[in-house]
């Protein structure tokens, strides 16, 4: 590593009360209309979080600022290389034309009934495309939630517990449906 890159990740390294945080700036391009989960190789289409080579397995939380207009998304799967026989979350902010937000399971890439669930929420407006939005998700033991804000497990606008959960290992971004999304992701380090 430079020392120039060096010097910048030591820049947005801070100590919080529960170990490391280190916040990341990242621009989602603008893609077509896709139904991610219908992909086996769903990497092709998300920005990694992770550009450090942080180990993220066991991450339960993630907290953020997004500026899209709609459909910021979040996935985290099982699998940390990609296999596609693992479980995926996915986690959809402003879907719908903005009214609605859902979180997903893909139990892996069969797509056979009952592989695949799908649990929406009526969230009206909450994305905007000119302004950074908070949001906070949660898979702590099993209950998946999306909240607005920084503050975990306050303003929760939708929630599913997952009655076989799985270890997250990865976790990527987009924005769907031709829209770029400007996103400052704050990742805890587990270790
Ligand atoms: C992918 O995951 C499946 C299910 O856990 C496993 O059986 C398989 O060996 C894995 N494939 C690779 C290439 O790691």
């Amino acid at each position: 590593m430079a020392s120039g890159q060096r010097l910048f990740l030591l820049s947005i390294v801070t100590l919080k009360t529960l170990g490391l945080v280190i916040e990341n700036t990242f621009t989602t391009p603008k893609i077509e209309h896709i139904y991610l989960l219908n992909f086996a190789d769903v990497w092709q289409y998300v920005v990694d979080i992770n550009q450090y080579g942080l180990d993220l397995s066991g991450i339960t939380t993630l907290t953020f600022e997004v500026k899209a207009c709609h459909d910021a998304t979040i996935i985290m799967s099982n699998s940390d290389d990609g296999n596609s026989s693992k479980p995926i979350y996915q986690f959809i902010i402003g879907g719908w034309g903005n009214k609605k937000s859902a979180i997903q399971r893909r139990r892996d890439y069969s797509l056979t009934p009952g592989t695949y669930q799908t649990f929406e929420f009526d969230t009206l407006g909450l994305c905007q495309c000119a302004e950074y939005r908070p949001f906070w998700i949660s898979t702590t033991n099993g209950v998946l939630m999306i909240g607005k804000g920084f503050i975990i497990g306050t303003n929760v606008v939708a929630e599913w517990t997952d009655p076989n959960p799985f270890t997250v290992r990865r976790i990527g971004i987009y924005t769907n449906i031709w829209r770029t999304g400007v996103w400052k992701v704050q990742i805890e380090a587990v270790n």
